[in-house]
């Protein structure tokens, strides 16, 4: 894995890294939100993983990095980029509640609403058409951009090379590219803009037909686009 110097954001080859930046994950003590802290805090960036129990929270950065830091889903608000990795039934609740803090910031959803029944895993009808835009209608002042849906948090915390691209959808342009610049920051994956929130429901709906594959072939698939 690459090894940056988190200071100059100059990596062990004397290239600078992209930009440097502060993340703060609510619901980080889970799989994803673990996954994804290693894997930011070995691309140089701060990480903060959020919980609604900052004991939790604590506890859960120190197992992932010594670099990662823990502290309440509130107060990992004060970051860059806010990443949010709660259940989807959590959604409504979790993102309405931090309507005030997540004021301004740029937050990444990378929630998938999915349900499993005895057929196996399916993708549930959500009313504002994905969770993206249902996060985007309770934060009207902050910038959602749907992300790292189908990154599986085993890979990532597997500590194994990654080799995948990141879907990454938004309205707001400039928020776009910075998580871009985010996923391409970290070693294995490239950020790929695939279209505007409103195209977000089947990126996150794909992920019940990844864990289908995942269930047949015994793998951890991800998503390459070809042709660009
Ligand atoms: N797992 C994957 O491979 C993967 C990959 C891509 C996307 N995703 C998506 O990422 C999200 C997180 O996945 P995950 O597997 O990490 O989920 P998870 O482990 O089930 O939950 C993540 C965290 O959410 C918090 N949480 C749980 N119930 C809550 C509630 N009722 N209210 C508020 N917070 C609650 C918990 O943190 P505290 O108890 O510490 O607050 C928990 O550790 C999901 O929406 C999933 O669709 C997952």
């Amino acid at each position: 894995m690459q090894v940056m110097d988190e200071r100059v954001g100059i990596d062990d080859q004397g290239q600078v890294s992209p930009r440097l930046r502060t993340i703060g994950i609510i619901g980080g003590t889970g799989a994803l939100g673990r996954g994804l802290a290693f894997r930011l805090a070995a691309a140089g960036h701060q990480v903060r993983i959020g919980s609604r129990d900052p004991g939790r929270a604590k506890e859960a950065a120190t197992l992932v990095d010594q670099r990662v830091t823990g502290a309440s889903n509130v107060e990992v608000c004060a970051s860059d980029l806010v990443v949010l990795a709660v259940p989807w039934p959590a959604h409504e609740q979790t993102v309405a509640g931090l309507r005030e803090e997540l004021e301004g910031r740029i937050v990444i959803d990378c929630v998938n609403p999915l349900g499993f029944d005895e057929r196996g895993p399916f993708a549930l009808a959500v009313d504002s058409g994905s969770a993206a835009e249902q996060a985007q209608q309770l934060l009207p002042g902050s910038a959602v951009v749907g992300a790292f849906h189908h990154i599986s948090a085993e890979l990532l915390l597997g500590g194994g090379e990654l080799d995948a691209d990141v879907l990454v959808l938004g309205d707001d342009r400039d928020a776009v590219e910075q998580v871009i610049a985010l996923a391409d920051s970290m070693t294995g994956l490239r950020g790929v803009f695939a279209g505007r929130l409103r195209n977000a429901g089947q990126v996150e709906a794909l992920t019940a037909n990844l864990i289908a594959v995942n269930r047949r072939y015994r793998g951890q698939s991800g998503i390459r686009v070809t042709g660009i």
